[in-house]
């Protein structure tokens, strides 16, 4: 069992461990809002819409929007048929949109409803480990342009977050994994307990990890509110993302691809290696990560030029010309340094040690 409680931010409080239709009408209860909007996905709408309409009175009257699941849908062509549907079902600014669903949802969904008549509120209901964990919290909301990811978008906060960890129930096993990395990371980053105690999860099923989601929350949370856009100690939440947003694109549209979260992973076994060359971090601390990753996530292979490939499309990635690139890195496990230089040729050698050192 989950008790329920509060983490309050500046802005918001986030709800956990609670019944979503009710914590979603006590909400309501203290609101006005001229209409109620759900938006979510055909996973969302068929897996949690039931059980979230079932414990709420005041969602009677809500109009449902629904879009296609997947990445390709966090885009324009998306947000102006919901802007446009908006309008239909006459939203104004005194409406409220409540996000229900995955990252995707919740990035687009505080899109288009901050930039709705100049912004209407919004709430997220996170239904994916990820989102709870990490996407509906913070403040990103945002589409893709194209390829690049969450090119247009702005600094929003929800009016509340509610997890009801039920949801968790029905989410895919690799979905499951892919939130995982980010929460090790959190660990990492912040706070070698949590590590330590989340590193001995064997199993990844819902009812082994719910009890970290308030850890993992307040870890992201703590950081954001010393840098809410992300002017400087909030790079820390990129450990691992240099190298892991390199590794997600060269496996896109292959038969290896990796989901987001397990690119990650491999992304902190490489940064690990980096943060023990240059900034020192022990090497029974390295074994430690290399042990836990090769454990859950699998062993991938790559050729000598493939490394380079990849060393490339990581400074292709930050748009930067030249010898060096910063990255967040670990002093210890549980310290993060921010804006760490690191060569091209630092990158390849990371790489190679943590694709043939898997020890697990
Ligand atoms: N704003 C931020 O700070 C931030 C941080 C991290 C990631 N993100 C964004 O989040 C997105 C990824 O989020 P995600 O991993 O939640 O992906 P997602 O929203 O695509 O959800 C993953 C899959 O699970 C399905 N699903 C959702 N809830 C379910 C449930 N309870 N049962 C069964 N299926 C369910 C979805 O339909 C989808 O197919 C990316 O677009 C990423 O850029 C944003
Ligand atoms: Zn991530």
């Amino acid at each position: 069992m989950i008790k329920a409680n509060t983490i309050q931010t500046q802005h918001y409080s986030i709800l956990f461990g609670v019944n979503s239709g009710k914590a979603l009408d006590a909400f309501l209860d203290t609101k006005t809002y001229s209409k109620l909007f759900v938006l979510m996905d055909e996973n969302s709408y068929e897996f949690c819409y039931p059980l979230l309409s079932s414990d709420s009175e005041k969602l009677l009257d809500a109009e449902l929007l629904q879009i296609d699941s997947g990445e390709d849908n966090k885009s324009i062509e998306i947000a102006a048929q919901l802007w446009e549907s908006l309008t239909e079902y006459g939203a104004d600014r005194h409406s409220l949109l409540i996000n229900l669903g995955g990252g995707i949802i919740s990035d687009l969904g505080g899109f288009v409803a901050s930039t709705f008549n100049r912004g209407m509120d919004f709430v997220n209901i996170p239904t994916t480990l990820l989102a709870m964990v990490d996407a509906s919290i913070g403040g990103k909301t945002g589409i893709n342009q194209g390829h690049f990811k969450n090119q247009i978008g702005l600094f929003s906060t929800p009016k509340q977050i509610i997890i009801d960890e039920r949801y968790l129930e029905t989410l895919p096993q690799e979905q499951i994994l892919s939130a995982y990395a980010e929460m090790i990371k959190h660990g990492l980053i912040a706070d070698a307990d949590y590590y330590e105690k989340l590193s001995s999860v064997k199993l990844m099923k819902p009812k082994y990890l719910k009890a970290f989601i308030e850890r993992s929350i307040q870890i992201k949370k703590e950081i954001v509110e010393q840098d809410p856009t992300e002017k400087g100690l909030r790079k820390m939440l990129n450990f691992g993302h240099s190298v892991g947003h390199a590794i997600e694109s060269f496996f896109m549209n292959t038969d290896a691809h990796l989901l987001h979260g397990e690119a990650v992973a491999i992304g902190m076994l490489a940064e690990a290696y980096l943060s023990h060359e240059i900034l020192k971090m022990p090497v029974h601390e390295l074994k430690i990560i290399e042990q836990n990753t090769g454990f859950h996530f699998n062993h991938i292979r790559l050729e000598d030029s493939q490394l380079n490939d990849i060393a490339e499309l990581v400074f292709h990635d930050k748009k930067k010309e030249g010898n060096s690139l910063n990255f967040s890195l670990l002093k210890q496990i549980g310290k993060c340094e921010i804006n760490v230089q690191v060569t091209k040729n630092q990158i390849i050698n990371s790489l190679k040690n943590s694709m043939y050192g898997f020890t697990g």
